[in-house]
């Protein structure tokens, strides 16, 4: 149903970010992570909003397992899914950050088209995106699901980085400001 609302009116409330912000002090913003399964983005996501944390700043994770598990539980892994499955996850860090909150994401996001739909929401330079550069074969040897084996012995399908696509952001060197890249 996206795009379906009909007669619906944007209602501006009387507090604003620029307000939050200062009640918080500090700036909302999103900072993407991207990479394959076993990458270690909940990982350097939980070690990031920790050193937030621990300087005073309010952050919040949203993983994708996590939020596959309520908001996002009606989600499979087709390509329609993972699409909307980043699509509500976007739009979801896009309120966070609004709130005044560091909002952290941690989830697959395999194609670019998608996480650069979500970029495109954000005011430019409130969008980091943070791609683990780690290859398959290290994602694979850690396994830390056990799920790798899964998908090479046929039991699961469509398994990133297996049988399904995943897209590196492509300007690693050029946009280095906007775009963060971690090798682990
Ligand atoms: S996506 O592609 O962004 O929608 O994926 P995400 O929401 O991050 O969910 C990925 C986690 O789900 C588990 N899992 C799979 N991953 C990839 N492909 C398939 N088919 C699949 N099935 C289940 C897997 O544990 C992923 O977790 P991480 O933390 O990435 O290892």
């Amino acid at each position: 149903n996206v795009g379906s609302s009909t007669n619906i009116v944007w209602y501006e409330c009387s507090i604003g970010r620029l307000e939050r912000q200062k009640l918080l002090q500090q700036k909302g913003c999103v900072i993407w992570i991207t990479g394959l399964s076993g990458s270690g983005k909940s990982s350097v996501a939980c070690a990031l909003s920790r050193g937030l944390h621990n300087r005073g700043k309010l952050s919040y994770v949203l993983d994708g397992d996590n939020v596959r598990h309520g908001l996002n539980s009606d989600l499979s892994f087709t390509a329609e899914d993972r699409a909307e499955n980043i699509r509500r996850i976007g739009e979801v860090a896009k309120l966070f950050a609004d709130a005044g909150v560091i909002c952290i994401t941690s989830l697959i996001s395999p194609y670019r088209r998608e996480r650069d739909a979500c970029r495109a929401m954000m005011t430019e330079g409130n969008f980091i995106e943070v791609f683990l550069d780690v290859p398959l074969h290290v994602c694979e040897a850690r396994d830390p699901k056990g799920l790798y084996k899964l998908a090479r012995s046929g039991k699961i399908r469509g398994f990133t980085g297996v049988d399904d696509p995943y897209e590196p952001p492509l300007d690693y060197n050029t946009e280095a400001k906007e775009r963060l890249f971690v090798s682990m």
